[in-house]
């Protein structure tokens, strides 16, 4: 047995122990347990979401994922984004290109994917396939990973019709939808009407939570937090303000953060409205989206991340001591999240500063955040991410064997975060000193993509979020 596997295994032991022990306490005290509480099996079939394993009862397991009879259903029950396309071409142009459209064909997360498939025996499989692949885990046609048996509309990964035919959720994170395929399309107006499709007015497409089933990600074993947008978002500033995931994310891409409204007609055949969303569901990937055919949507990314922050520069006023140290700070704000930056895959991506002193006469005397001639960030740089561990305590980014958050920093939404910087001044400095700022993001490191990919690999390109400049004498 692979270790990670032995680790889940023992865990599983554990779980099943605790669930017996439950057993029992439930047996001799009835009332602690309602619903009878009887045998460690029922008990395992009710928590068989929290203990990863698949039950008669819950076939899609660990992901929370569900259909209305709690049997598969077929992939052809769900209509083609093709088809859609007829009566709704801007949203169809909007959606094709989007991290949406490219949740299965993505090579990165295929990767990843795999290597976790290989070093749990497939344990994870239904896990990661549910949110990347959701109509491929109820058709059961995805595992194998391979994605061999995998239908064509499946393969289209989150489209159209399956969002548009989630009937409710059971909850937050793991994707808790219960899939309702067939005529009725549900969606946010209450007085639409279709000669192709049933409509119904749906409260949860409304509302962030239906992004919250697979925008907070959970270890199914551990419970460890891998993603946490959804509860960035709802434990910050935006959520009592009113602004929701929509409002940022489903609204025209220019201008990048701001909810627009967006007046016209979201159907050829529909009445003009004073609103409605669109679907590029813009982020921070420029790398996949562009890589996968859509420069439009890399530039949309790009210009996301360029609105996402503010850098300063807080020097002090009388000139730096020379020889001496000249200390300053730089602030960097979170301007236009609604939620930590970064988000997501924050053990993955990778957001810094460099920060640079040169004197009048050009010479560097200062850098922190520099690439090194792999490409890889310097150690002396400041790093917004997150570093998972492992049950030793080993930084890992295989979110499968983590146990641990070993480090968390990140911006989070309205705040900033203050750095320190000194640099060494020698007496031969020509006046004026600039002190540059740049914050960078970066989707993967080049160490990470060469695991992935291999010679496959391809370049990850550095994006200057947003720059600041002063001078010193
Ligand atoms: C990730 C899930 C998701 C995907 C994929 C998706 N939609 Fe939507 N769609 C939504 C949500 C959520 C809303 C409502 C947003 C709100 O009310 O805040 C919506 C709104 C709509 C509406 C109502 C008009 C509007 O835009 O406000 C139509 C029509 C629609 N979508 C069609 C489509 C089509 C066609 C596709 C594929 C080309 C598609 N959707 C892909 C989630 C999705
Ligand atoms: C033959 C044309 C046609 C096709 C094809 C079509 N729709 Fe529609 N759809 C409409 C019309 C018309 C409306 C109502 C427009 C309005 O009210 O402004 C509509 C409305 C919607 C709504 C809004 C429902 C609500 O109550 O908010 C959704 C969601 C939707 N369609 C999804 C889809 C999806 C998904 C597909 C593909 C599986 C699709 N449509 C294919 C014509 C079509
Ligand atoms: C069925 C699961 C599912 C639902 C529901 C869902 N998403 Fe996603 N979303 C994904 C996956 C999976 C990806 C990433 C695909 C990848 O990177 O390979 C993604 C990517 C994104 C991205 C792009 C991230 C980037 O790095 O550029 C944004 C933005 C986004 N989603 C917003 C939303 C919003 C807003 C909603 C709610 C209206 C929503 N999503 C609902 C699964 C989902
Ligand atoms: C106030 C506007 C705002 C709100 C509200 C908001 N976002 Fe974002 N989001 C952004 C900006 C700006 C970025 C680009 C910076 C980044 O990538 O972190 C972003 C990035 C993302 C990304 C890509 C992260 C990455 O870099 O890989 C995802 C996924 C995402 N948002 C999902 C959501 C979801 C889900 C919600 C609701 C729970 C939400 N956002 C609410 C503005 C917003
Ligand atoms: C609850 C839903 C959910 C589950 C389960 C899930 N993911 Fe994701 N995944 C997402 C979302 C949402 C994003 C986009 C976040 C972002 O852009 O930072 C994403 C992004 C990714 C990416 C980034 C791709 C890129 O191009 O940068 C990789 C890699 C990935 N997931 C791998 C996995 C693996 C491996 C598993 C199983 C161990 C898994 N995911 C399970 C929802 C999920």
């Amino acid at each position: 047995m692979s270790p990670v596997k032995e680790m889940m295994m023992r865990f599983l032991k554990a779980a099943v122990f605790f669930a017996l022990t439950f057993s029992i306490i439930a047996v001799a005290r009835p009332a602690f347990c309602e619903d009878g509480g009887g045998k460690a099996a029922d008990i395992i079939d009710k928590y068989s979401d929290v203990l990863g394993i698949a039950t008669d009862k819950d076939p899609f397991s660990p992901s929370r994922i569900d259909t209305v009879t709690g049997k598969a259903v077929a992939s052809s029950d769900f209509t083609e984004p093709d088809e859609c396309k007829m009566c709704h071409p801007d949203i169809y142009s909007q959606w094709k290109g989007s991290m949406h459209s490219n949740s299965w064909n993505d090579p990165i997360y295929r990767a990843l994917m795999e290597i976790a498939s290989k070093e749990t025996d497939g344990m994870t499989d239904r896990l990661c396939l549910g949110c990347h692949t959701p109509v491929g885990v109820i058709s059961e046609e995805v595992p194998p990973v391979d994605g061999e048996k995998l239908s064509d509309i499946a393969a289209m990964g989150v489209f159209c019709d399956f969002c548009h035919t989630v009937t409710r959720s059971k909850g937050i994170g793991n994707l808790p939808a219960v899939s309702d395929p067939g005529s009725v399309k549900r969606g946010p107006f209450k007085d639409s009407e279709s000669p192709f499709h049933d409509v119904e007015f749906s409260e949860l497409h409304t509302s962030p939570e239906f992004c919250g089933m697979c925008h907070n990600v959970s270890h199914p074993i551990s419970g460890l937090p891998i993603e946490r947008t959804y509860s960035e978002w709802l434990y910050g500033p935006y959520f009592s303000e009113g602004v929701t995931c929509q409002d940022c994310h489903m609204t025209p891409p220019d201008p990048p953060t701001a909810f627009t409204p967006n007046p016209g007609e979201f159907c050829v055949l529909g009445p003009k409205r004073d609103h409605w969303w669109t679907h590029q569901f813009v982020g921070g990937n420029a790398v996949v989206t562009e890589l996968l055919g859509s420069k439009k949507h890399a530039e949309y990314a790009r210009n996301r991340l360029r609105a996402a922050a503010t850098v300063e520069i807080i020097a002090p006023e009388e000139s730096a001591p020379r020889p001496g140290l000249l200390q300053f700070k730089v602030k960097v704000s979170n301007v236009g999240c609604g939620h930590y930056l970064p988000t997501g895959l924050t053990e993955v991506r990778e957001m810094w500063l460099d920060v640079s002193v040169t004197d009048g006469g050009g010479k560097e005397l200062y850098r922190s955040g520099a690439l090194d001639e792999a490409g890889e960030i310097g150690s002396d740089a400041v790093i917004y991410n997150t570093i998972l561990g492992d049950e030793v305590g080993r930084p890992t980014w295989k979110v499968w064997a983590a146990t641990q958050i070993l480090s968390d920093y990140r911006i989070p939404p309205k705040g900033y975060r203050l750095e320190r910087y000194a640099a060494y001044i020698p007496p031969d400095a020509e006046p004026p000193l600039k002190i540059r700022a740049a914050l960078n993001y970066r989707s993967i490191s080049p160490h990470l993509v060469k695991i992935l990919l291999g010679d496959e690999a391809i370049e990850i390109p550095v994006i200057e979020m947003t720059t600041a400049e002063t001078s010193v004498k």
